[in-house]
């Protein structure tokens, strides 16, 4: 049977909902998440509350009536649910489609699991297909996207402005065969803040819906 992108989603949500067990959760932010979000309501009484990695997820949160901790006051989350744009059999992601990319690798962090939570289509042998976010000091902008060009790129400004005030370039044209490689030498230009290759820490948990069910891949 075939199922929609938006129903593959729902899925793999409801997949999720079975690692929460307990304390302050990590919630991400995309469609995907959004459907985590619905499927952890309906638990919330499991939990305190969660760390948001952006101002939509925690309206959203607080909206389904789930406490909204500031991750300053959490010394520790046990998992952080979180889609992706793409993924690798290796665990590295590519992510930011939304532009919460800054916020979702500060939460990330500090959880001690990542589950990325995906359709089939986010899964790719290479990543770059789809352009590569980059949250960036505005007056950083030009020089940012000049040394972008260096790396082999053609970066484009998307009309948006972060949660944390600062602008997205989002980059076209990259073949990331070595994500690790690549996450780090766009965190050395200066002005960038957060690159969305999330591959020194990639996902811990995979749970991919396929037309045959949700699998799952472990690191
Ligand atoms: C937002 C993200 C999202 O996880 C990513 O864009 C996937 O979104 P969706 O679940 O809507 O496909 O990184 O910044």
């Amino acid at each position: 049977m075939a199922f929609t992108q938006d129903e593959l989603k729902q899925q793999v949500a409801k997949a999720a909902v079975e690692y929460v067990k307990s304390g302050i959760i990590g919630v991400g932010t995309g469609s995907t998440a959004n459907y985590f979000i619905e499927e952890l309501a309906k638990v919330k009484n499991k939990i305190d509350g969660a760390v948001a990695s952006s101002e939509a997820t925690a309206q959203r949160l607080k909206s389904h009536g789930i406490e909204v901790y500031d991750l300053n006051s959490v010394d520790a989350l046990d998992i952080y649910v979180d889609g992706a744009d793409e993924i690798t059999e290796h665990m590295h992601m590519l992510k930011g489609g939304g532009g919460a990319l800054t916020r979702e690798k500060i939460v990330a962090a500090v959880a001690k699991s990542f589950i990325c939570i995906c359709d089939e289509t986010k899964y790719v042998p290479v990543l770059g297909k789809f352009p590569l976010p980059i949250e960036v000091l505005p007056m950083a902008r030009s020089y940012v996207a000049r040394e972008l060009v260096k790396l082999g790129g053609q970066p484009k400004l998307r009309d948006f402005t972060t949660d944390n005030g600062n602008v997205i370039l989002d980059v076209h044209g990259l073949t990331i065969q070595n994500p690790v490689e690549m996450e780090n030498k766009i965190n050395q230009i200066v002005g960038v803040v957060t690159n969305g290759l999330f591959a020194s820490r990639g996902a811990d948990v995979l749970l991919l819906a396929t037309s045959n069910g949700v699998k799952t891949f472990k690191r």
